[in-house]
């Protein structure tokens, strides 16, 4: 079952922040300093969609941008987020499920993959990755583990919280690295932050 954070729409921007101050945002405003302008972008996962309003103070315009979320909550909040005048097709849905054509020069993953098992996120990957073009660049951020304890016990207090709360399916990080490795992306930038329990990594697609 995919995760869905409705029911935590309405808080899970002050939890974010109460939890991690500013991080979870500097996290994914690092990586929008990489979108070209006029690009043609995809984000699965934005949550409320403030991202689309700090994109729009890098890229006013010029931006075609479709946003895939699950929560239709999510989406509504979204909706009234500052778009400048890019042009912004909402897609309430599990990003599996839609079919999008394959030309899309950015992909952007903010936060989306630790919803997932190793089982699912193979798939869910290889989705989004056959919509990106050719030396299309990918922006994932997530949390990682780097064998600090305290990553480790936020981490699982994260899973309990979303599980109880969001019915999420995961109970420890997937292998997203391997799948990035496996499908021959380079790794073009990366940066951490919050003690590097979170990374924020740019990738280009190869082939
Ligand atoms: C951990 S939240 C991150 C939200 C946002 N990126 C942020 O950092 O504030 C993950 C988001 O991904 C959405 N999501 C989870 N699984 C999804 C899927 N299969 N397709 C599209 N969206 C999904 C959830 O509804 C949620 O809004």
């Amino acid at each position: 079952m995919p995760a869905n954070y409705n029911n935590s729409a309405c808080f899970y921007d002050r939890l974010s922040r109460v939890v991690y101050g500013k991080t979870l945002i500097n996290a994914q405003v690092y990586l929008l300093q990489f979108i070209p302008p006029d690009a043609n972008i995809l984000i699965v996962g934005g949550g409320t969609g403030w991202i689309l309003e700090e994109i729009a103070k890098i890229h006013a315009s010029g931006l075609t941008i479709t946003y895939v979320e699950i929560a239709p909550q999510m989406i509504a909040l979204s909706k009234k987020r500052n778009l400048g005048n890019n042009q912004v097709n909402f897609v309430n849905d599990a990003i599996e499920n839609v079919n999008l054509s394959p030309d899309f020069d950015v992909v952007i993953t903010p936060f989306l993959f630790d919803n997932f098992v190793d089982e699912t996120v193979g798939k869910v990957f290889n989705h989004i990755h056959i919509k990106l073009k050719k030396n299309g660049m990918w922006l994932n951020c997530d949390f990682q583990l780097t064998g600090k304890w305290w990553q480790w016990i936020l981490l699982k207090s994260m899973f309990l919280f979303f599980r109880i709360i969001c019915g999420i399916e995961a109970s420890k990080l997937p292998a997203v690295k391997r799948q990035f490795d496996q499908a021959g992306y380079n790794l073009i930038s990366q940066k951490t932050f919050f003690g590097d329990f979170v990374i924020s990594e740019v990738f280009v697609k190869a082939q």
